[in-house]
């Protein structure tokens, strides 16, 4: 598909073709920027990205999914507002060059199946993708992690959304059939595999992340926040990781009722994380798909990211035979959640959700049946 469109758009082939999946997180929300522990798994959704060198230094990019095209110079390289969808690949190659990597000017094409707007991460799959191929179009050795990095730095410093390193780094290091367990303080990681007669299901709200960013923004000051005034009671701690339940629980009195909440919110999730790890490793989802229902309590009260139409969701699937867990994914304030449903039960699951949805709300809502899949690949 992808190769096709290049042909039709540049009358040539393509000398790279890379993709990269979106992603959806099965626990450790607001944890990432907090130095916390993550377990999203890369899903069987993907950005492809097929291209080839040019002799000059210009860039011309095609958007399938948008339908536009842009052209700009590696020698000068802006954000460009009124073609948003660039912006990731414009930072990824400023970038690169700003590391001192020389790059040519390229032909591509770029599209995907990752629902935009839907917290399944459609940005840092552009991100990743446009790395990888530049990577592969230039023959740079460039390490797996240092990848994650710029991929999110483009989307931090050139995109201007102040978001932690998961996406990027299961947009790059997932594996097929597993979750990627990641420790957002040092990078260690490791994959844990996830059983095959259990389905993660991903029901799309279909309300896009109106406040997402700005309310983002202000979990981000109030996890700082609560650290500072922490520190006040002796806690010398450097982010929100680094503090246990005991230790909030002693130093209470220190935060106002707004920052206890979101501490709390963090230092909680930081232990279901670890929880669940062990015993997916175990083979024990019940308890697996308990501490997904309790990460969505705490983001719900504690953190107040979720909202009406997420709660409605995961309140109708907490009621079908076959669920272990649901829990909303992601940043909140719209798009998805994310339910792990036994295999046989999954075609019922759907239709009960979506159905559940339309008389609660009048909103319909998508639904991914969805395969953890490998990270950025060349093909
Ligand atoms: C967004 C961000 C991630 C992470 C999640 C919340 O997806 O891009 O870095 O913070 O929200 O867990």
């Amino acid at each position: 598909m992808i190769e096709e469109s290049f042909r039709r758009t540049f009358g040539t082939s393509p000398e790279v073709v890379v993709r990269a999946p979106g992603r959806v997180n099965l626990i450790g929300e607001h944890t990432d920027y907090n130095d916390g522990f993550v377990l999203p798994a890369a899903i069987d959704r993907y950005i492809w990205l097929a291209g080839r060198p040019r002799a000059d230094r210009n860039v011309r990019a095609h958007s399938i999914d948008f339908q536009d095209a842009v052209e700009f110079s590696l020698d000068s390289i802006q954000r460009d507002e009124r073609h948003a969808w660039s912006n990731y690949l414009r930072g990824v190659s400023k970038f690169l060059e700003a590391d001192g990597h020389r790059l040519s000017g390229a032909d591509l094409v770029l599209g995907g199946d990752v629902p935009r707007e839907a917290g399944l991460s459609s940005s840092a799959a552009v991100e990743v993708a446009a790395t990888v191929f530049w990577q592969r179009l230039m023959k740079l050795e460039l390490d797996p992690i240092y990848v994650v990095k710029l991929a999110r730095k483009a989307e931090n410093e050139f995109v201007g959304v102040p978001c932690g390193i998961m996406d990027q780094f299961i947009s790059s290091l997932g594996r097929q059939d597993h979750a990627l367990f990641l420790d957002c303080r040092d990078l260690t990681y490791r994959h844990v595999p996830l059983r095959q007669d259990v389905k993660i299901v991903v029901c799309n709200s279909g309300v896009k992340r109106a406040l997402a960013q700005s309310e983002y923004e202000v979990r981000l000051k109030q996890c700082r926040q609560a650290v500072a005034q922490l520190g006040t009671t002796g806690l010398a701690v450097k982010s929100l990781r680094e503090v246990d339940p005991q230790e909030l629980e002693v130093a209470r009195e220190a935060l106002s009722v707004i920052l206890l909440r979101r501490a709390r919110h963090v230092v909680t999730e930081n232990q279901r994380v670890l929880e669940a790890v062990k015993v997916l490793e175990e083979g024990d989802l019940e308890r697996f798909g308990e501490l997904m229902n309790a990460s969505h309590e705490s983001l719900r009260d504690d953190y107040e990211v979720s909202s009406k139409e997420l709660d409605v969701l995961v309140e109708l699937a907490w009621k079908q035979p076959g669920v272990l867990g649901a829990r909303m994914t992601g940043a909140g304030f719209g798009g998805c959640t994310v339910n792990l449903v036994r295999k046989d039960a999954v075609d019922a699951f759907a239709d009960a959700v979506r159905k559940g949805y339309q008389e609660a709300l009048g909103l319909h809502a998508e639904i991914y049946v969805c395969q953890a899949s490998d990270g950025a690949i060349v093909l």
